[in-house]
């Protein structure tokens, strides 16, 4: 199971206040985030070591979580540092917390189980590159939740030839379903698709018509991606989209999206309530796939030329030993 290797998003950091908590399964394994009074983050396997309660059902005390049963105290680190019933008790490390390795970055908080992969040499996450600038409007859409595993909705944020059907009017136009080539390149790092393009209708909130609209794909690790997409008609709007996908169970997915894009003068709720509307017309496609995991097998599926991107993320999977959500 290479994917225990990987980063893997869990939660917006505003999710949780300091003095929070949160629950969250990553994985299948039941997880506990919490954030003490200092704002320090914490994370770890949602069990106590004591008898087993779920330490999600305790609560932050200043710097320590406390479990629910017995108030044994737990640092960021792990480490137990009080047991209320015997106080004179040093604890050691057969008391601490099991805890995964946790980052910040782009406004979500990471986590990884086991050693970093040494294939994807991924220290941490990729860092989003988006749009810069006073223009630029940025910000998180979702979550959105999704009965289909992590690389089935990664595969249909790779996949242009659904745009028509799927988002007629805005994003594809069934009578311009045609899809250009594209070059598709793997390394280490990812995957990284270029050439690509789509006849829009309306390819974004601030289209102010029709046009051919460029597109860049890059796969940074097997549930994160990033979009850059510009109409060859105007070189004024840039937008990137992000994909962070976090694997529940191998047929559930909490989905977020990092946006970045020239917004005129539209605002944050105008850019979620597309971005939403978009989201609302993948979802049924996905949960209706069947398997609802990927298959990895290239022969599984009937693929054609224009499925090169997804041929290529089954593909990257398969290399990395990834198999989490899919069959
Ligand atoms: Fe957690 Fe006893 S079960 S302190
Ligand atoms: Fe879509």
């Amino acid at each position: 199971m290479s994917e225990t290797r990987l980063w893997l998003p869990v939660c917006l950091q505003t999710d949780v206040a300091p003095g929070g908590l949160l629950a969250v399964t990553v994985l299948d394994q039941p997880l506990v985030i919490w954030r003490t009074a200092g704002g320090r983050w914490g994370v770890a396997h949602d069990r106590c070591p004591h008898r087993g309660t779920a330490l999600s059902i305790g609560r932050v005390s200043g710097e320590h979580l406390v479990c629910a049963y017995h108030g044994w105290a737990f640092g960021t680190e792990g480490r137990c540092e009080r047991i209320p019933a015997l106080p004179q008790l040093q604890p050691t490390s057969r008391h601490a917390l099991q805890t995964p390795a946790l980052c910040e970055r782009d406004g979500l908080i990471w986590v990884r189980f086991g050693q970093a992969h040494e294939r994807l040499a991924l220290r941490e996450p990729v860092a989003f590159a988006g749009p810069q600038g006073p223009q630029v409007c940025r910000l998180h859409c979702g979550p959105y939740e999704v009965a289909a595993g992590a690389p089935r909705v990664m595969e249909n944020f790779l996949d242009l030839a659904h745009f028509a059907f799927v988002h007629p009017g805005t994003l594809g136009d069934p009578a311009q379903a045609q899809i250009p080539d594209y070059q598709v390149e793997q390394d280490d790092a990812g995957l990284v698709a270029t050439g690509c393009s789509a006849w829009q209708p309306r390819s974004s909130l601030i289209a102010d018509g029709a046009a051919l609209v460029s597109y860049r794909y890059e796969v940074s690790s097997p549930f994160t991606a990033r979009l850059a997409k510009q109409p060859q008609s105007s070189q004024d709007h840039d937008e990137s989209i992000g994909l962070y996908l976090l694997p529940i169970q191998p047929e559930r997915t909490r989905v977020w999206f990092l946006i970045a894009m020239t917004a005129g003068d539209r605002t944050e709720a105008q850019i979620r309530a597309f971005q939403d509307a978009i989201f609302a017309q993948d979802k049924p496609i996905l949960e209706a796939q069947r398997p609802a995991r990927l298959p990895l097998s290239p022969v599984a599926e009937v693929s054609c030329a224009i499925d090169r991107l997804s041929l290529a993320y089954r593909s990257y999977l398969r290399s990395l030993g990834v198999g989490f959500g899919c069959v």
